[in-house]
Parts: C-alpha cells; structure tokens; sequence
C-alpha cells in the first residue's frame, strides 16, 4: 500500500502557519462549494474527504466486489495505492497510478461511497492519509468526521445543515449539469438513504462535534456562508 500527497513548495510553507479548519454536514448542504471558496480566500489547502472514500469505493466497484462484502473490502485495501495531488488548488485522485478524479461524482459511486464509509477497516485506512494531508495545518478539511475524529483538535469547526427539500433539490441542480440525473425524486431518495446511512452507522456517524459552530444554510447565499465562515476563522488568526 501506498498513499501519499504533493502540494508543491509554496503551499506547503504557507502550511507551516496556517490553522486546520474542519467543516462537516451531510450531502447537499453545499460543503464541498463553501469549504472550497473559504480555502481559496484563505490560501489554504482545500481538502476533500469524500474524494478519498469514493475513490476507494471506485476501485470496489472496478475489482468486481460487492460493496457489503466487508472482509472482501478489506481484503482489497493493500492491494490500493491511493494518491491526491493538488494543483492550484485543485486535488487529483489517482488509484494504482490512474486518475480517477472524473468518475467519483456519478449516483453509483455516491451509493458505494456511503456504504464503504460504514467498514471500520477502510475508515482506519484513510485516516493517516487523511491526517497526513492536513495535520500541517493551512488547511479547510471537509467530510462528515472532521471535527469529531481525524481532526478533532481543529482550530475551527463547523457543522453545516439545510432543510432536506433544500438539500435535494440543490444535490438535483449538480447531477443535471454533470449530466447525470435520474430525476428529483430519485435524487432525494438516494439522499434520504443515504443520510440515514451516514447518521446511523456505528462507526464515525455524522454528528456535530460538541464545540462546532452550526451553520443553517437553507436559505443563505454561498457568498453569505462563506462570509460567515471567514469572520469566525478571521478572528482566529
Ligand atoms: O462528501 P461526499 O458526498 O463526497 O462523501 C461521500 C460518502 O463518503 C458519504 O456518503 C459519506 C462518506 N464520507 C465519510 O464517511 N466520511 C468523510 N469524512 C467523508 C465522506
């Protein structure tokens, strides 16, 4: 097994000062967009860790398991060399040297992602990966266990909500310009599973880290959440 990440001299010396900022919720609250407009104004890092689940979901898939399979998953695991690369601020994902990066956001790697997510293995898997990337601090960590397990020392966290009707029909928006929709219902309900999924599992579970600042961003603007966002870590600085 192999993991590692390259984010170039400059980035890594404003790492050597720059605070870990962890922010969690579930899909469709619009982390992934808000955490990446607040690492850019940042100059900080931007790390994605649902990337990391679906790429190891990607290759379950691509080897022919079942994603339940959980000792066949594990199984899998040192056979993986997971690798991000970032670029101006733009991460690669390479599984066993092929970049993958177009191919984790379709409803079939979504699905797989969540359910790989809930074997302990493959969380312990990820985690040193993922502490690797961010522990140098400079970095806007997004996932579902941020504040509450691979950076639970953050500097600062947040939990971001939204209404579930708000969350479908934004999650439904994305498909449709990536070209991959199977319609709103089909996209809340995948969602909807998906959720309880990620609350209810006994390992991990998406809950707020007891010192995150909530976020409800059903009716804010992305500039507003982000303006937000950047007045509590302004204030850190
Ligand atoms: O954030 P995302 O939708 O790309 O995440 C894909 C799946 O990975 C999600 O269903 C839950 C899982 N995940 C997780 O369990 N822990 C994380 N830190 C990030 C993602």
């Amino acid at each position: 097994m192999t993991m590692g990440h390259d984010v170039g001299p400059i980035a890594e010396k404003q790492r050597a000062r720059g605070l870990i900022v962890a922010i969690d919720g579930p899909a469709g609250v619009g982390k992934s967009t808000v955490a990446k407009l607040l690492a850019s104004r940042l100059g900080y890092l931007y790390l994605d860790t649902g990337a990391l689940y679906r790429a190891t979901a990607w290759a379950v898939i691509e080897s022919g398991l079942d994603t339940a399979d959980a000792k066949g998953v594990e199984a899998l695991l040192p056979t993986l060399s997971l690798h991000m690369q970032f670029h101006q601020g733009v991460a690669t994902v390479f599984v066993n040297g092929r970049d993958v990066s177009g191919d984790l956001r379709t409803p079939e790697v979504s699905a797989a992602a969540s359910v790989v997510s809930a074997i302990s293995a493959v969380r312990a898997w990820l985690l040193p990966i993922q502490r690797q990337i961010g522990q140098g601090g400079a970095v806007v960590a997004e996932g579902r266990d941020m504040g509450t397990k691979v950076f639970a020392s953050a500097d600062v966290k947040f939990f971001l909500e939204a209404d579930p009707t708000v969350r479908a029909q934004r999650r439904h928006r994305e498909l449709v310009a990536a070209g991959h929709s199977g319609g709103l219902e089909k996209t809340s309900a995948d969602l909807t599973r998906r959720d309880t999924r990620d609350r209810s599992r006994s390992i991990a579970p998406l809950v707020p880290a007891e010192d995150a600042r909530f976020i409800d961003t059903s009716t804010l603007s992305i500039a507003e959440v982000v303006d937000q966002m950047m007045a509590v870590v302004a204030a850190k600085l």
